[in-house]
């Protein structure tokens, strides 16, 4: 069966009463279930990990060759911060998605800088949690048009 993977960074464990004005009200749970019925609908599986430890994250992604059909990745504040997660996804070949709750765009300058996105398929910023489910339609239309 084909499968996600869906990969949370740091403090966002705390989705639902972290600074709601900025991420929303929605818990991590509600958005895991969220995209897990959707993909269930397709008939797709979806497993889920949350770190706030960089290391984590890094094996996750190494651990995730061959096993998913695409990572929708939300890597937080290591989004601009972190080589090593940039050479893990560059490392594997599956293709990640970076997701943004926040539109980083129009908020500090230091969150405009992604070191990840130039290495992932594409980024998804400040369509809350909808943006999680986006990414997950695009590797269904991605394999759809691939196998057909
Ligand atoms: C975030 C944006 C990052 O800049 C921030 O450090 C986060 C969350 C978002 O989803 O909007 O923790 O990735």
């Amino acid at each position: 069966m084909n499968q996600l993977l869906l990969l949370n960074g740091p403090n966002l464990n705390l989705l639902g009463k972290r600074e709601p004005h900025i991420y929303g009200n929605s818990g991590l749970d509600e958005i895991e279930n969220e995209v897990r019925m959707l993909l269930q609908k397709h008939g797709w599986e979806l497993s889920s990990f949350q770190s706030n430890h960089e290391g984590e994250l890094i094996e996750a992604i190494q651990k995730s060759d061959g096993k998913y059909k695409g990572i929708i990745f939300n890597p937080a504040a290591y989004t601009h911060t972190s080589v090593a997660l940039r050479d893990a996804i560059s490392a594997v070949d599956v293709p990640v998605i970076e997701v943004h709750l926040s539109n980083v765009h129009n908020r500090e300058p230091f969150r405009r800088e992604s070191l990840l996105a130039p290495v992932c398929w594409g980024q998804i910023s400040g369509l809350g949690a909808i943006g999680y489910s986006v990414a997950a339609h695009a590797f269904l239309e991605m394999h759809k048009r691939k196998d057909g």
